[in-house]
């Protein structure tokens, strides 16, 4: 098992340059499904994306990258695929389930095991269902899998998700695609790579229009189009890296980005204290002082992303005063806490808010990581701690971060992967 050693209160300044993001490459590797030739550019080359193409290569795509470039191509030529989707593929990445909708759109059936949950929820799979059904889809559980289909192809219909899921929104999305007629979509999320998969589907020629929360979708002939598509970049990897200039930055700049989604991260930076220096393609930030403490809540986007939660809580135990993070989306999403107060934070849970005592003064330490993001604000934390910190199980890690010791190496940090 590999580990991550950092040696901490190194300044960090230089230049880092955001990768493609992964929660958009996956819905869009699983809508490769219904066109004849995707060419993807700027995908992220995280643990994540090589599973979704094991999964994609089980069913029958051919697929071809060239990592030096970023590029993946899959072409889907063949009469006869493999319309299932196995447990052992499904259930170290939940967003296998996202081939749910285009196999059963396309192919009119599908047999998907069902994710099962994960380190910080138990990520039930209800809503997708919910969606597929209105479809027309018949669909039992038998065994631990999804088994769906749709004789008669899928057919537009009228949708409202009890409460928002943005994998449940993707995967509806996929299948109203293929749905005879007019699907309406309300109360769905909107996150910036549900735009992505949306732009990505309109260039399979399907006619989609995104109003608030309402998304509704022109079902489209199914067709053999040859389309090419380049990622948006990773929204929370600029955050995260965003955070770690905020901590211990003299000056770090990030690249290849669009200030616009980062909004809620930018403005609550600010009011903690952090000066920011924003242009449309990049976003200069240097560690202050004194910083404010700050009261958050976790929400769909537009609002404070879940994914940054961990991340901005390192932050937290260095602003003076209380902090208060509210986790509204995931049920255990609190796991780096323990971790974090091993090396010195103070932070105490009531109901689903965390209390994060500050300014206060972190000792490096072995510690194990438990989740992706969870994971990474054990990174922030190592970076600001006095002396050493080992982080245990990266595997976490390497799911969704791109070469994160090589970004922060050329930043100064001192950290190493044994
Ligand atoms: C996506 O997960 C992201 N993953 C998550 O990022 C992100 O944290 C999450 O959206 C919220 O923004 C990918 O895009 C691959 P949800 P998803 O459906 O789609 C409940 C990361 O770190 N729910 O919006 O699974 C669910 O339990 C990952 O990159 C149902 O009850 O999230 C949760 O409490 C972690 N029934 C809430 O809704 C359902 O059918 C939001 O989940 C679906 C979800």
């Amino acid at each position: 098992m590999q580990k991550l050693l950092i040696k901490g209160k190194k300044e960090l300044s230089g230049v880092i340059s955001i990768s493609g993001s992964k929660n958009a490459t996956l819905p869009i590797l699983a809508g490769s499904l219904l066109a004849k030739k995707a060419k993807l550019s700027n995908v992220p080359l995280v643990k994540d994306i090589y599973t979704m193409m094991d999964l994609l290569k089980f069913i029958g795509l051919k697929i071809k990258i060239n990592k030096k470039q970023k590029i993946i191509e899959l072409k889907n030529l063949r009469k006869k695929i493999n319309t299932s989707a196995p447990y052992k593929l499904v259930k170290t990445m939940r967003a296998g389930v996202l081939v749910l909708g285009p196999l059963l759109t396309k192919y009119k059936k599908a047999k998907v095991s069902l994710p099962g949950g994960c380190a910080i929820g138990s990520r039930p799979v209800d809503l997708h269902l919910l969606a597929l059904k209105k479809l027309g889809a018949k669909i039992k559980i038998k065994d631990g899998y999804i088994i769906a289909e749709a004789k008669k192809g899928l057919k537009g219909a009228k949708i409202k998700f009890p409460s928002i899921s943005v994998g449940a929104t993707e995967n509806a999305l996929l299948a109203a695609y293929g749905a005879e007629g007019k699907t309406i979509l309300s109360n769905c999320a909107i996150e910036p790579e549900i735009i992505d998969l949306i732009l990505f589907l309109k260039k399979l020629g399907c006619k989609i229009i995104v109003s608030g929360r309402k998304i509704t979708v022109y079902g489209k002939s199914l067709n053999k189009k040859n389309i090419s598509h380049r990622i948006i970049f990773d929204r929370i990897e600029a955050g995260t890296y965003l955070i770690a200039g905020a901590l211990i930055g003299k000056k770090i700049t990030i690249k290849k980005i669009k200030s616009k989604t980062l909004m809620s991260e930018i403005k609550i930076l600010k009011k903690m204290g952090i000066k920011i220096l924003q242009s449309k393609d990049s976003i200069s930030i240097s560690k202050s002082k004194n910083l404010k403490k700050y009261n958050i809540n976790t929400k769909p986007y537009p609002g404070f992303p879940t994914d940054l939660q961990a991340q901005l809580m390192v932050l937290m135990t260095q602003a003076s005063g209380v902090s208060k993070i509210r986790e509204n989306i995931f049920e255990n999403r609190f796991m780096h806490i323990p971790e974090l107060k091993r090396m010195g934070a103070k932070i105490e849970i009531k109901n689903k808010t965390a209390y994060i005592y500050g300014p206060t003064k972190l000792t490096g330490a072995e510690v194990m990581a438990t989740d992706l993001r969870a994971s990474v604000s054990l990174v922030l934390a190592g970076l600001i701690a006095e002396n050493r910190t080992i982080i245990n199980r990266i595997y976490h890690l390497d799911r969704g971060y791109e070469s994160i010791e090589d970004k922060l190496k050329k930043c100064k940090a001192e950290i190493k992967r044994k």
